[in-house]
């Protein structure tokens, strides 16, 4: 939750999305008949994952200009050439690897990734997996391999669930942190109540109730007495679903490291008295706006990640956090320069693009600062380049 700006004029959907989110909203409305007023987790969870009907379930355009937002991959080569960077070195110290990421969007990352890891590793003994939630975007995914890394689609596999069986290598996720279900909260007197979903005529609502046990556990132990610094009727966000989201991933991993890329800040910052309606976002063609019963399946449905309780999640499965930046020094520590450099000799053509591909990335005021990096690793050793420019892990 942001300002409100709910009165933002948005374009208005076309008929047939509005059919699709209104069967949505009616599948809603019968939960919360059933079982009362639904913890808002639930709500986000169906409003981005309903199978058919969700925002990253259903087939439309999400990224891209035609699409909600754009991401990092999505502007051109220089993230991914600069994460390749970065993987290259993880992967020298294991021998042997697989990449496993996370939610691959469009699948341009991967495609990129793929090509780069070609150059130096005989293609056959690339293994890249894909760990997706959405049907749709699987097919997306596998679309665009097709055409960007044609040569090299036997080399991918898309998994169902975690790899169950020992393996070593890099977890990439980018943009998934923030697109795990969250739940709200208000602070109303001495007491935090929880903000729940109920239905209000043919929309929805919120309506604070008592917190339920594992919120009010969670918000104990990172809150802790910081709660009293907080004014009357603050409102904000926790996640509880990075921990099993988390230990899914790397129950598995003998040997390795996870790079997790989203906006974010430490909990010190995000729970700042001064923030006082939260994080949570929904992207609408490339508005943001603070409207989450707007239209449910039809806009992304976000919030800002609190890097210190990822980094708890990670030590509690015994991952070392092994680095924590901002995305643009960490860019700038895989060698940024050198990348925009290498992609300048290939395509001189695409100076104008590359030079605003490389500001998008790093400038403060873009992506560069409100996004973060975290390596989360096992059993590797070496520092890792990508946070020899500045680590942030005192601000944790
Ligand atoms: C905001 S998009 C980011 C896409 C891509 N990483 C990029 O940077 O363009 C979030 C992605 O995460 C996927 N996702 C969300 N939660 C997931 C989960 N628990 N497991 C796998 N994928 C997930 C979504 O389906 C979507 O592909």
């Amino acid at each position: 939750m942001t300002a409100d700006n709910s009165r933002v004029i948005l374009p208005e959907p076309p008929e047939d999305l509005k059919r699709l989110s209104g069967r949505l909203s009616t599948k809603l409305r019968e939960r919360i008949r059933a079982r009362g007023p639904l913890p808002f987790s639930e709500y986000m969870e169906a409003a981005l994952y309903e199978p058919g009907l969700g925002y990253y379930s259903a087939g439309l355009q999400k990224f891209g200009a035609g699409g909600d937002f754009v991401t990092a991959p999505e502007l051109g080569d220089l993230f991914a050439g600069c994460l390749s960077r970065q993987v290259e070195e993880v992967c020298e110290a294991l021998g042997s690897f697989s990449i496993l990421e996370v939610g691959a969007g469009s699948g341009r990352l991967a495609a990129t990734l793929l090509q780069r890891l070609a150059r130096i590793i005989p293609a056959e003994t690339l293994n890249y997996r894909i760990l997706e939630r959405s049907g749709h975007l699987r097919q997306v995914q596998k679309e665009t391999l097709e055409q960007q890394a044609p040569g090299l689609m036997d080399r991918v596999q898309w998994l169902d669930h975690p790899p169950r069986h020992g393996w070593r290598g890099v977890i990439i996720a980018n943009e998934v942190l923030d697109a795990l279900p969250v739940e709200c909260f208000e602070k109303a007197g001495e007491e935090i109540l929880q903000l729940n979903v109920v239905a209000d005529g043919p929309g929805f609502d919120w309506l604070p109730g008592p917190a339920r046990t594992l919120l009010a556990e969670a918000i104990e132990s990172r809150l802790g007495d910081s709660i009293d610094e907080l004014p009357e009727g603050y409102r904000s966000e926790i996640n509880l679903a990075v921990g099993p989201w988390l230990a899914g991933l790397t129950e598995h991993l003998e040997r390795g490291c996870a790079l997790l890329i989203d906006y974010g800040y430490p909990r010190r910052d995000y729970y700042l008295p001064q923030r006082s309606q939260g994080t949570l976002i929904c992207h609408y063609r490339h508005h943001a706006v603070d409207a989450p019963f707007r239209w449910p399946g039809l806009q992304d449905i976000t919030a800002f990640v609190d890097f210190t309780a990822v980094a708890e999640a990670g030590a509690a499965c015994g991952l070392e956090c092994s680095g924590y930046s901002s995305q643009a020094m960490f860019l700038l520590g895989c060698g940024l320069d050198d990348e925009i450099a290498a992609q300048l000799e290939a395509t001189p053509d695409d100076q104008l693009r590359i030079g605003a591909e490389a500001r998008q990335l790093i400038l403060p005021s873009e992506m560069g600062e409100k996004f973060q990096v975290m390596a989360l690793t096992r059993g590797i050793d070496t520092p890792l380049r990508g946070f020899t420019a500045l680590d942030l892990r005192h601000r944790l």
